[in-house]
C-alpha cells in the first residue's frame, strides 16, 4: 500500500473581498483518481481548492483556497507520502496587493498588477530530487501546440517522473483524452473515453511503473 497525494481542483487569488481569479477546474480527474488510487488500495490525501464535487470519505482532504495556501498543505503532506499526483489547476497569478474593500467601479480602466504564483509540482518536483527521497511525482499538462515538446519540457522543468498530456477540452467535461510521457519523450499510454476509465488507466500507469517499481 502506498500513501499517495492528489492535488486536485482550482485555487482562487482574491483581489479584494468577493472578486477573483482562477482557472477553469470541477476536480472531476483529481476526483476520479482518488477513487482509482482508493480502489487499488492506497491511502489517499486531497489539498484541494474550492470544487462543487464531493471526494470520497475514505480520503483525508485538506481543503485549501490559494496557491500559497495549497503549496503550504502540500508540502506539509508530501514529507509522508509515497508520491505526488499532481492534477490541480492552480491559479498562477495573483494581485500584488489584495484591497480590503471592495474596488468601486469608477467608469476608468482597472489596471491590475500580478506576480506569479509557486509552482506545487515544480516545487515537490526539485525537493524530492535534492533529498534524492524514493519519492515519485506525476504531473499534469494542458497544451494546444507543439504539445508532445511542450509536456516534455514541462515534465523536465518540473522534475516528474510522467506527464499526462490533455488538450484544452478537458475542461470542466466529463469525458477526456490524454496520453501520458516518459522523461525520455516517450509516450507510454493513450487514453479516451470517461473521465473514471482514463484515470484508471492512468492509475494503472502509475501503479506499474513508479509505485511497484518503488516497493
Ligand atoms: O499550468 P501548467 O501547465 O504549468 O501545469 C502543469 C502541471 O503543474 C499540473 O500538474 C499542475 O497541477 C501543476 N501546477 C502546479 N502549480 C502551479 C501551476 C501548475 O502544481 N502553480
Amino acid at each position: 500500500m502506498a500513501r499517495i497525494l492528489i492535488t486536485s481542483g482550482p485555487t482562487r487569488q482574491y483581489l479584494d473581498p468577493v472578486r477573483y481569479l482562477t482557472n477553469a477546474s470541477s476536480g472531476r480527474m483529481g476526483l476520479a483518481l482518488t477513487e482509482s488510487a482508493l480502489a487499488a488500495g492506497h491511502e489517499v490525501v486531497v489539498i484541494s481548492g474550492p470544487v462543487e464535487i464531493e471526494y470520497p470519505s475514505a480520503a483525508r482532504v485538506v481543503p485549501v483556497v490559494t496557491t500559497d495556501e495549497m503549496l503550504a498543505a502540500a508540502r506539509a503532506e508530501f514529507a509522508a507520502c509515497d508520491g505526488l499526483v499532481g492534477v490541480a489547476a492552480p491559479c498562477d497569478y495573483k494581485p500584488v496587493k489584495i484591497e480590503d474593500r471592495k474596488i468601486a467601479k469608477t467608469g476608468e480602466p482597472l489596471h491590475l498588477r500580478l506576480i506569479e504564483t509557486p509552482d506545487i509540482v515544480a516545487t515537490l518536483g526539485h525537493e524530492r530530487a535534492e533529498k534524492g527521497t524514493k519519492q515519485w511525482v506525476v504531473g499534469f499538462a494542458l497544451e494546444t501546440d507543439d504539445r508532445h515538446y511542450r509536456a516534455v519540457t514541462k515534465l523536465q522543468k518540473k522534475s516528474c517522473d510522467l506527464i499526462v498530456l490533455n488538450g484544452p477540452e478537458a475542461m470542466n467535461a466529463r469525458t477526456n483524452d490524454v496520453e501520458i510521457l516518459d522523461r525520455s519523450g516517450a509516450v507510454v499510454a493513450k487514453l479516451a473515453g470517461r473521465k473514471e476509465d482514463v484515470a484508471k488507466g492512468i492509475f494503472d500507469v502509475i501503479q506499474g511503473r513508479l509505485i511497484s517499481a518503488t516497493r
